[in-house]
């Protein structure tokens, strides 16, 4: 295994994403941050600067369950203190196993802001992937999809936390991205993408913007230079491949909010992983992706030698934004302009709820790795899914309790033996919600309070979490939610629709073969039923992914081996703020 490095600026940057220009937050200058790729067994190390002058930062590493490393897991408040303007902090962890990866800010809406990138961990002997032999064209550029709003997430933030009619949520996306690539309100064909408004006067058809291009390298910076101008930084991703072979696609999401759905003109997949573990090969022709969410496919280039679109629309909300589009392009024709004569093909309809469920009941963990889960579990949380409100704010809660974060970050705290000072250890928040709350109608009593207790997991427990969706304050209104672990996989035991009933549903989950995932769905009205090991020492998120949810409460906190968290080496540096800067001598070293 060998030690890979890296040192990155994390600063605010003009960028053009969507071809308009507007600052962000970059890595090196540039966004998307850069890919990382290891290879299972490495030691990832990188050292953060927050070049930011005015907030602080941290990274997160979604889906690596940082064993023994809890503190690098890059979540403020939680895992660590933030990076402060003008401060340095290393990340060093373990790449534990191959799979599709990525990282982003988990402070604040940063993510949102475009902090993040792809991270990629390859197979090696000791953690081989069993269909590695499956693809002789290797592998393509992997897909990150995102989503982007012109409205900075300052102001997204203040929205979302004002009160009564001030609050203001934030809308669909202006642009769907593809590695942090898109084209506003550009479009090939707009009449049959149904949307909700009228978009055809700024409707520029995208071929016209070919003509700006002509000085190549003026494009690297100006937003005016259209989307098929390769250096503009804005122009659409383009896969290469030979026709006969077979690729491996990797494909993730960090979405703030959207479910986006990947068709590919012509060609079906094959689904071979998803987050970080082998499911059972299944053929589709359009694959649904969640935030927090990756898969990897294969994908044959069996067709003719052309150029042909993938599009990437929006699923499960009513759409006012654009499918983003890339070009599937085979090199061994010669260059086509057959591209902009075809339409790109239309992924499934947004609200075709039945046709998502299917695509997701079908994943199941591959036959001949699968390692079914623990018979039963230690102890079941129950976790009701509410929008409410508290004194004129908008609030997502579970169990009517709307999550907080403390000031001293939890692994700080524990670590220190502060926790009783640091936050709320009045008990845990609530593990189940009234036998008579009716999830299919809104709420009846919408007051929540916010709280910043944990649940407090015994090291080595085998746990169930039934996520229970519920309706929202509107009438006949539920939204799906990806529910998103930090420091595990779970197994998915199964869905159903309505209220989950042990009685009746418990005999129908799967133990056999469930997915192993770091994200699952709860559908509109229904339920999710996931069991994990809590094997981890450290304290970990657990929580809606959609950004805005997450900044209006919706998630809980696990402590894991809270006995085993004051003997962790957890550097000082990573929580040496709060309670923990003010009442802890340094340097700190291990109990
Ligand atoms: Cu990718 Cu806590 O998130
Ligand atoms: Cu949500």
């Amino acid at each position: 295994a060998t030690t890979i490095s890296e040192t990155w600026d994390v600063e605010y940057i003009m960028w053009a994403p969507d071809c308009q220009q507007r600052v962000m937050i970059g890595i090196n200058g540039r966004f998307p941050g850069p890919n990382i790729t290891a290879r299972a067994g490495d030691v990832i190390n990188v050292t953060v600067n927050n070049k930011m002058h005015t907030e602080g930062v941290v990274i997160h590493w979604h889906g690596i369950r940082q064993f023994g490393t809890p503190w690098a897991d890059g979540t403020a408040s939680i895992s660590q203190c933030a990076i402060n303007p003008g401060e340095t902090f290393v990340y060093s962890f373990v790449a534990d196993k191959p799979g599709t990866y990525f990282y982003h800010g988990h402070f604040g809406m940063q993510r949102a802001a475009g902090l993040y990138g792809s991270l990629i961990i390859e197979g090696s002997p000791e953690h081989p992937e069993p269909f590695r032999h499956q693809y002789d064209g290797g592998e393509l550029p992997v897909l990150l999809l995102s989503d982007w709003w012109h409205q900075n997430v300052y102001a997204q933030a203040a929205g979302l936390d004002s009160k009564d009619r001030h609050f203001q949520w934030i809308g669909e996306p202006q642009t769907i991205l593809i590695n942090g690539r898109g084209q506003f309100e550009c479009t090939l064909g707009p009449a049959r993408w149904n949307l909700e408004k009228t978009i055809d006067k700024n409707i520029q058809t995208c071929v016209d913007n070919q003509g700006s291009c002509k000085d190549e390298e003026r494009c690297l910076r100006r937003s005016e230079c259209g989307p098929y101008c390769p250096k503009s930084q804005c122009a659409a991703v383009v896969l290469d491949v030979r026709q006969g072979k077979t690729y491996r696609l990797r494909i993730a999401s960090t979405t703030s909010l959207s479910a986006l759905n990947v068709k590919i003109q012509g060609h079906k997949m094959t689904v071979v992983e998803a987050d970080g573990n082998h499911v059972e090969p299944f053929v589709v022709d359009d694959i649904d992706v969640y935030s927090g969410e990756s898969y990897s496919v294969l994908l044959k280039a069996d067709q003719r030698a052309t150029a042909y679109w993938i599009s990437v629309g929006v699923r499960g909300r009513h759409p006012k934004t654009l499918p983003a589009l890339a070009i599937l392009n085979y090199t061994d024709a010669p260059p086509s302009s057959l591209r902009w004569r075809t339409e790109p093909p239309v992924t499934p309809a947004w609200d075709d709820i039945q046709r998502s469920k299917n695509f997701t009941y079908r994943i199941k963990a591959r036959s001949d790795t699968n390692e079914p889960p623990p018979a039963a579990a230690d102890r079941q949380i129950v976790l009701l899914n509410t929008q409410n409100l508290m004194n004129g704010h908008y609030k997502w809660s579970i169990n009517n309790v709307s999550l907080s974060l403390p000031t001293t970050p939890y692994l700080g705290a524990f670590r220190h033996g502060l926790q009783h000072s640091a936050f709320d250890t009045s008990g845990e928040p609530p593990a189940t919600f009234p036998e008579d709350y009716n999830v299919m109608v809104p709420p009846v009593n919408n007051a929540t309070t916010v709280s910043s207790r944990v649940f407090m997991l015994k090291h080595g427990s085998v746990v169930d979490v039934v996520l229970q969706n519920a309706n929202m304050l509107k009438e006949q209104v539920s939204e799906t939610h990806p529910w998103h672990l930090h420091g595990h996989d779970f197994w998915v035991l199964g869905y159903g629709d309505g209220r989950y009933d042990p009685l009746k549903h418990e005999a129908t989950l799967n133990t056999v073969d469930p997915p192993l995932r770091n994200t699952a769905v709860v559908f509109p009205h229904g339920w999710t039923v996931l069991r994990f090991i809590a094997n981890n020492t450290g304290a970990w998120a657990f929580h809606c992914h959609i950004e805005p949810h997450l900044h209006m409460g919706m998630g809980v906190i696990f402590i894991e081996g809270e006995d085993k968290i004051r003997e962790l080496d957890v550097p000082k540096e990573a929580v040496a703020c709060g309670l923990v800067a003010r009442t802890v001598a340094v340097p700190l070293t291990p109990a």
